[in-house]
């Protein structure tokens, strides 16, 4: 069997003039995102030395003592910001296994103050390690070159269905973006081959995700190439008649450039055309090694109502997407799903004060 090719976008080819050049991207994020669910682009801006800044310092955190850590794991914010502590996220799909991995959460940008009034746990304030300037100043800059290179495939991706370039990005403004920094424990030697994974196979709940490349990190705490085949990043492509499962296609990327996966977001609103990436990130069949990685989210205005566009609105979407929900709701919803909010913020939707009356019949 022939492996797919995962199309690249040529981020230079959308900024264009040249309508022929414009037709290629547009091609490519079509069959990219309607087959795979996922790009690798270039031209995309964000600094690889800069990423690797990232993992450094991020390493030095996370050799820190658990006691220290635990400043910055805020259960209260649901992890939306600071230290997410090994094993406290789990998949939906995926019968419920814990991550093996310890993560770092922030906001490359400032969060608006009406929307931080109205979704306190979605628009926390960063919280930072004492000394951490650089850590701050290089995150920072890598989400924000993340963020803007999402926003170019957003328009091209708009594009490429014939809608409005704003279509998404308009959709986006304001969001609950966020950008996160992974990194992937070391396997004990009596863990190796027990079912342990690095994480779970999963689609993501957001709109876009921009992965800038992890690298992988030997038993002797040097930058190395991957361990063996089946370590890494594997993404499921969609499922065909012939072959319902689909095929699972390892993510390596070319030289140069970045991954871009679709979410959950995207897919509801265009009606299935583009499909969110089921993705596991599996752990080597080798004690000792660790991987470091990046991701940042750009999520929909949780304001936005989440249903497919109207160009893409027949019987098949209305059913397999409906019914319309605020994006700010899914996410609450899908937060507690994942293990990162307390059930109880479901408890927050919808009116509360029935005990009110209760207590008046009482009266
Ligand atoms: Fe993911």
């Amino acid at each position: 069997m022939t492996l797919p090719t995962i199309p690249t976008v040529d981020l230079n080819d959308l900024r264009s003039d040249d309508a022929r050049r414009v037709e290629t991207a547009c091609a490519a994020i079509r069959e990219a995102f309607g087959t795979y669910g996922l790009a690798y682009v270039k031209g995309h801006g964000v600094d690889s030395a800069g990423v690797m800044r990232v993992y450094d310092h991020f390493r030095e955190f996370t050799s820190k003592p658990e006691q220290e850590k635990r400043k910055f794991a805020r259960a209260d914010l649901w992890f939306q910001r600071g230290w997410t502590p090994p094993n406290t996220e789990v998949a939906v799909a995926a019968g419920g296994q814990p991550d093996f991995k310890e993560c770092y959460f922030m906001a490359p940008y400032d969060n608006d103050p009406a929307l931080q009034a109205q979704y306190p746990e979605l628009y926390p304030p960063n919280v930072w390690p004492e000394g951490s300037d650089a850590f701050r100043e290089h995150y920072t800059k890598m989400g924000r070159a993340l963020h803007e290179a999402g926003a170019e495939l957003l328009r091209g991706a708009a594009r490429a269905l014939g809608l409005p370039a704003s279509t998404f990005t308009d959709i986006c403004e304001g969001g609950a973006h966020v950008t996160r920094v992974l990194h992937y424990l070391a396997l004990a030697p009596d863990q190796v081959a027990k079912g342990i994974v690095w994480g779970e196979e999963h689609t993501d709940f957001n709109l876009l995700t921009l992965l800038p490349g992890g690298r992988f990190v030997n038993p002797e705490g040097e930058v190395a190439p991957k361990p063996d085949d089946k370590s890494g990043l594997f993404l499921r492509t969609r499922g065909t008649p012939e072959n319902p499962a689909g095929v699972q296609v390892r993510g390596r990327p070319p030289e140069g450039c970045i991954v871009a996966q679709i979410g959950q977001q995207l897919e509801i609103l265009t009606g299935g055309r583009f499909v969110a990436t089921p993705h596991v990130i599996t752990a080597p069949g080798v004690p000792g090694w660790t991987r470091d990685s990046a991701a940042h989210f750009m999520h929909a205005n949780p304001n936005r109502v989440l249903y497919p566009l109207r160009a893409f609105l027949d019987d098949a979407a209305r059913k397999a997407y409906g019914p319309p929900v605020l994006a700010g709701t899914y996410a609450i919803k899908t937060l507690v799903d994942i293990g990162l909010a307390p059930p109880s913020a479901i408890e927050k939707l919808g009116y509360r004060h029935y005990d009110r009356l209760e207590a008046q019949r009482r009266a």
